[in-house]
C-alpha cells in the first residue's frame, strides 16, 4: 500500500475512533479551541546573558527554547506551524495522547511541511502532565539545532504550590566562537552513545550558579524537569533538601524521595518534583547533575536562591501532592499477548546480521555502507522516508505485555507514541513502583517488560530517544488496527 494511501486510511479510522472514546471530558463543558502559532526559523540567542555574543540556533517563535504551551486539562489546541526553516519539517507532541494524523510524525502520519508550507494540528488534551514538543524530522539535527520547547498541562485539582517552574534540561556543541558545531549525525556518534553537547544548557542558557531560581523560604516549589538533549543523560541531585517525586513523564507516581544517588533522567524523559523550601532567607543551593564521574563530570546546573524576605510559613504545607492519576486503559496480564524486541548493534560488542529494506548485511557493512547501526528484531530502519512494514502489529484493544530485550553493550531510552506503558521489569525482576511512562531507560545488556493497553488506532513510532540511534536504525513502528 502506497503512503498516501495507507496515511488516509490511518488518518479517518482514528478520528473516527478518537471520537469514539468515551471519556467524561467530553461531557464536560467544551472549552474554546486556543490558536497558536509555532513558526520554526533560523534565530540568534544569546546563551550567556553576560556576554555579548549571540549563536546561531534554530528556534520556535524567535525565542529558545521554544515557549512554554501551558493549558488545562480539557483544553483543545489549535497548533499553527508555519516553516520557516531551511528544510522540510513536522512537529511531535511527545507525551501527549493525540490522533494518529496530529502526531506529526513525516511519511507515517503527514507528509513534512515544506520550506515556507503550513500545517495544523488540532487536539484535545485528555491527560494532564509535563510533555514537551519537537519536531520528529531529521530530529537528529532539528532537535539538538534548538527546536524544543516545553508543553504543560495543569491537572483539574493540582496540588497547592507557591510556585510551579519549568526547566528545560539540554545540550549544545559549542565552537572556540561559540557557535554550533554542525555535525550532526556522524557515524561515529550515531553507531556510540549520540551526540553529547560540551555545554549543558538550563531554559536555553549556559547552567551554572548564575541560573537563579528564586524562591522564599517556606514555599512550596513544583520543578518540572524536561531532558530535551539528544544523547545526554541528567543524574539530578538537589543540595540541602528533601525532594519529593510526584510524576515521571507527566503521569503522577507515589510520591517519594529524590534518591540520594541522583535521579537518572534519560533524553526525552521528564520529571516532576515537589520542594518544600525550608532553609533561611538568603541562602542559597545548588541544583546539580551528577554526571557519570570520571567520563562524565558532576555539574551546577543552577541554583535555588532564597529572597531576603520571612518565610511565608514555619512548617511545610501539610495538603497532599500526590496527583490524581490520568485515564489510561489498565492492562491486564492475566489476559496480554506476549511481544518482545531484541536490540542489537552499535560500535562495540559482537557483529551482527542486520535486515535493511529485507536484505541481510553484516552490521559492519550497515555502518561503513548505508549509516545504520543499530537493528530491533534484526532490522535497521532508515528515517521514515524509506520505513516500510510496521515491526509489530496489535489488535486494538490488545492487551500487551513487551519483552524489550538490550544485546547492545549501550543505554536506550525508549519512546512509544501515543500510549503510555507500565513498568513491570528490569532483568525479569518485578518494578515494585510500576510507574507509568512513555520512555523508560533500558541500560547495557539488560532487559525490561513494559506493559499497556494497545488502544489508540494508528501507526505510532516506537525509538531510542537518543536521536542519533534513532536515526541509526532504532527506529520503526508498531500498528495498532
Ligand atoms: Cu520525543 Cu518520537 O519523539
Ligand atoms: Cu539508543
Amino acid at each position: 500500500m502506497s503512503i498516501d494511501r495507507r496515511q488516509f486510511l490511518q488518518a479517518s479510522a482514528a478520528l473516527g475512533a478518537w471520537m469514539a472514546w468515551p471519556s467524561p471530558l467530553f461531557a464536560a463543558e467544551q472549552r474554546k479551541e486556543r490558536l497558536i502559532e509555532l513558526i520554526p526559523s533560523v534565530f540568534n540567542t544569546a546563551l550567556d546573558p553576560a556576554s555579548e555574543t549571540l549563536t546561531g540556533v534554530w528556534s520556535f517563535n524567535e525565542q529558545f527554547p521554544g515557549p512554554v504551551q501551558r493549558f488545562r486539562r480539557g483544553d483543545s489546541a489549535h497548533f499553527a506551524v508555519k516553516n520557516q526553516l531551511p528544510q522540510d519539517t513536522a512537529v511531535h507532541w511527545h507525551g501527549v495522547r493525540v490522533p494518529n494524523a496530529m502526531d506529526g510524525v513525516p511519511h507515517v502520519t503527514q507528509h513534512p511541511i515544506p520550506p515556507r508550507g503550513s500545517f495544523d494540528y488540532r487536539f484535545t488534551l485528555r491527560d494532564s502532565g509535563t510533555f514537551w514538543y519537537h519536531p520528529h524530522q531529521s530530529s537528529f539535527e532539528q532537535v539538538p539545532r534548538g527546536l524544543y520547547g516545553a508543553l504543560i498541562v495543569e491537572e483539574d485539582e493540582p496540588p497547592q504550590v507557591d510556585r510551579d517552574e519549568v526547566w528545560v534540561l539540554s545540550d549544545i556543541k559549542l565552537d572556540a566562537r561559540r557557535q554550533q558545531v554542525e555535525d550532526f549525525g556522524r557515524i561515529l556518534d550515531v553507531a556510540n552513545d549520540g551526540r553529547v553537547g560540551n555545554q549543558i544548557l538550563v531554559n536555553g542558557l549556559v547552567a551554572g550558579a548564575p541560573r537563579k531560581l528564586e524562591v522564599r523560604a517556606g514555599e512550596r516549589l513544583r520543578l518540572r524537569l524536561l531532558n530535551t538533549a539528544s544523547a545526554r543523560f541528567f543524574r539530578l541531585a538537589i543540595n540541602g533538601h528533601a525532594a519529593t517525586i510526584i510524576a515521571f513523564d507527566g503521569q503522577g507516581v507515589v510520591p517519594h524521595p529524590l534518591p540520594a544517588e541522583g535521579l537518572p533522567l534519560g533524553p526525552g524523559m521528564r520529571v516532576d518534583l515537589i520542594i518544600d523550601c525550608m532553609g533561611q532567607p538568603g541562602q542559597s543551593f545548588a541544583v546539580r547533575d551528577l554526571g557519570r564521574p570520571p567520563i562524565v563530570p558532576a555539574t551546577q546546573l543552577g541554583t535555588l536562591a532564597y529572597g531576603a524576605q520571612p518565610a511565608v510559613r514555619s512548617k511545610p504545607l501539610s495538603s497532599p501532592i500526590a496527583l490524581v492519576p490520568n485515564q489510561i486503559a489498565e492492562p491486564d496480564l492475566g489476559k496480554a499477548v506476549d511481544h518482545y524486541i531484541i536490540f542489537q548493534g552499535g560500535m562495540r560488542g559482537a557483529p551482527v546480521i542486520g535486515l535493511v529494506d529485507g536484505k541481510p548485511s553484516r552490521i559492519q557493512e550497515l555502518i561503513t555502507k548505508q549509516g545504520l547501526a543499530w537493528t530491533m528484531n534484526y532490522n535497521a530502519q532508515h528515517e521514515h522516508a524509506l520505513m516500510h512494514e510496521p515491526f509489530l502489529h496489535l489488535k486494538l484493544g490488545e492487551h500487551v505485555l513487551l519483552h524489550m530485550i538490550n544485546e547492545t553493550d549501550f543505554v536506550h531510552p525508549m519512546h512509544l507514541h501515543g500510549h503510555f506503558f507500565r513498568v513491570m521489569a528490569v532483568n525479569g525482576v518485578a518494578n515494585p513502583q510500576r510507574e507509568w511512562r512513555d520512555t523508560v531507560i533500558m541500560g547495557p545488556r539488560q532487559s525490561v517488560d513494559v506493559a499497556f493497553v494497545a488502544d489508540n488506532p494508528g501507526e505510532w513510532m516506537y525509538h531510542c530517544h537518543i536521536l542519533d540511534h534513532a536515526a541509526g536504525g532504532m527506529m520503526g513502528t508498531i500498528a495498532v488496527e
